[in-house]
């Protein structure tokens, strides 16, 4: 990696310059965050396996009819995308209650939800990435109303092919959050990544936490982690 290529530095990514207008590389780096920043840590190899992950679950949603920014995945760190300007919304989806969820509404964490939730909160750092409701995106001018409907059917098809995928390798998806973006043709995809940095998996028997709770929530070794989440995608063999 160039460091002249940075157009863009993320808190677990880099997007490097390609000498086509329309493609971007992605490069998955070792730091991990959690609270807007707040607590920090470099993870040797992380990004490793958050860019293999992403790969198979891409390639996996591909298959399945989902459109994506992901073109191909160049080495152990990076991936050829297509270039988007991004919603500036978090699009996230619960099955069941956890996290931010669990503790604004005072739910217990691991409640069986009758349906999934789908949420969106804007993305601002500053204003530490508040939650939403759909008239404010809309009215704010952060999304169009089609786009915003097409973005919670797309997150929806997702969320029910990933949790027949998870469910393969005995996990419980619990929720996640995926970004979407424009190409420059217009066309409204999926972007970003697909790890455990930004779902939460537990193990079915035993409702282990394999996932971005480890570091959050100090539990465990995250490497060990991943590496575990990796191996039990790739037993699976073509998807
Ligand atoms: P939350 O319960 O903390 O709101 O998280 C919901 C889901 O979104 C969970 O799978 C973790 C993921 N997430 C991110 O990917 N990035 C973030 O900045 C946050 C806060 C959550
Ligand atoms: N990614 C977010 C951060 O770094 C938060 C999180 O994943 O919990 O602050």
């Amino acid at each position: 990696m160039n460091k002249e290529d940075i157009i863009y530095e993320g808190k677990a990514k880099y997007l490097l310059k390609t000498d086509k207008d329309d493609e971007v590389i992605v490069y998955f780096k070792d730091d991990a965050t959690a609270f807007n920043g707040v607590k920090k840590d470099n993870i040797e190899s992380k990004g490793i396996l958050n860019n293999k992950i992403t790969t198979i679950i891409f390639n996996y949603l591909i298959k399945n009819g989902i459109k994506t920014h992901y073109l191909k995945t160049l080495n152990d760190r990076e991936q050829l995308c297509k270039k988007v300007t991004i919603v500036p919304l978090e699009f996230i989806c619960r099955n069941i209650a956890a996290g931010s969820m669990a503790k604004r509404l005072g739910v217990e964490e691991g409640k069986e939800l009758t349906r999934p939730i789908r949420e969106i909160s804007y993305k601002c750092d500053e204003l530490n990435d508040p939650l939403l409701n759909d008239d404010h995106a809309i009215a704010l001018g952060i999304v169009k109303e089609d786009d915003l409907m097409y973005c919670y059917d797309q997150m929806l098809k997702i969320n029910d092919l990933l949790i027949k995928l998870f469910d393969r390798i005995n996990l419980i998806l619990v929720d996640f959050k995926i970004e979407f973006g424009y190409t420059k043709d217009n066309e409204l995809v999926l972007c970003d990544e697909f790890s455990p940095d930004n779902c939460r998996l537990w193990d079915k028997d035993t409702k282990q936490k394999l996932d971005k709770d480890v570091f959050r929530r100090d539990l465990g070794n995250i490497i060990d982690t991943y590496s575990e989440i990796l191996n039990r995608l790739e037993k699976l063999g073509d998807l």
